[in-house]
């Protein structure tokens, strides 16, 4: 095995552009709410979109546990931590996406979803911790997707051993 499974290129770039959508919505909810203009169709859009984020991502550890991965590039320390960069990645995309979850039930976003009632949107979320763990783990995602993407270059433009072809469509043989 020289690349990842169809599904699971699939299911990384899919990853990636709901990952963009969704960082999208949130800014946009928080910037609508500090306006008193948040609505109630701007948090299900980001909900849902969030939400389809975890589903795609434990979706993804299932076709890794049945399709495997192709071995590591190399044994040198750059190649460990690339290995671990990844299994941080899964971890930020749950966490995140599970404390997006937990701040709609512990704020009254959910009794405003409930009640189809926007007047019940909080206007602060002071004392909700699960805002506070998404709003950091959203600077933790951006913080370890920029050293992944750096990792990337270096392949594709330093060393040019052709790790993109692993995550591309197009099939080797
Ligand atoms: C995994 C992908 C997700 C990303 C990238 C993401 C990103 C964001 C961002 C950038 C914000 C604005 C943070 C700020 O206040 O500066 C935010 C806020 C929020 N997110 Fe998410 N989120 C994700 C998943 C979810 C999920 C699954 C839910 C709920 C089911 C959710 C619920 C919320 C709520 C309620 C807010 C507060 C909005 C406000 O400030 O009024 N998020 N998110
Ligand atoms: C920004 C553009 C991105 C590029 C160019 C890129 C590229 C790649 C490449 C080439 C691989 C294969 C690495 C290898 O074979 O060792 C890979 C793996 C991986 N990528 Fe990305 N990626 C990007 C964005 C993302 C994002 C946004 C996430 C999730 C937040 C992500 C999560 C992962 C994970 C978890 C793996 C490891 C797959 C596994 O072994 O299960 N990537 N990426």
């Amino acid at each position: 095995m020289t690349q990842y499974s169809k599904r699971m290129v699939i299911v990384h770039w899919l990853t990636l552009a709901l990952l963009i959508v969704a960082w999208y919505l949130g800014h946009e909810l928080d910037e609508a709410r500090h306006e008193a203009g948040a609505t109630l169709f701007g948090y299900v859009m980001h909900a849902l979109v969030g939400g389809t984020v975890l589903l795609l991502t434990i979706l993804r550890l299932y076709f890794r546990s049945k399709d495997g991965t192709p071995p590591a590039m190399g044994d040198t320390l750059l190649d460990k931590v690339a290995k671990g960069v990844h299994h941080g990645l899964y971890a930020v995309l749950i966490l995140l996406s599970a404390s997006g979850v937990m701040t709609v039930v512990a704020s009254s976003v959910g009794k405003a979803l409930q009640a189809g009632d926007a007047t019940l949107l909080p206007k602060k979320f002071s004392g909700v911790f699960a805002h506070d763990i998404h709003e950091w783990l959203v600077t933790v995602l951006i913080l370890v997707v920029v050293v992944h993407l750096l990792g990337a270059i270096k392949h594709q433009f330093i060393t040019k051993d052709g790790l993109m072809e692993r995550m591309s469509l197009r099939r080797k043989d």
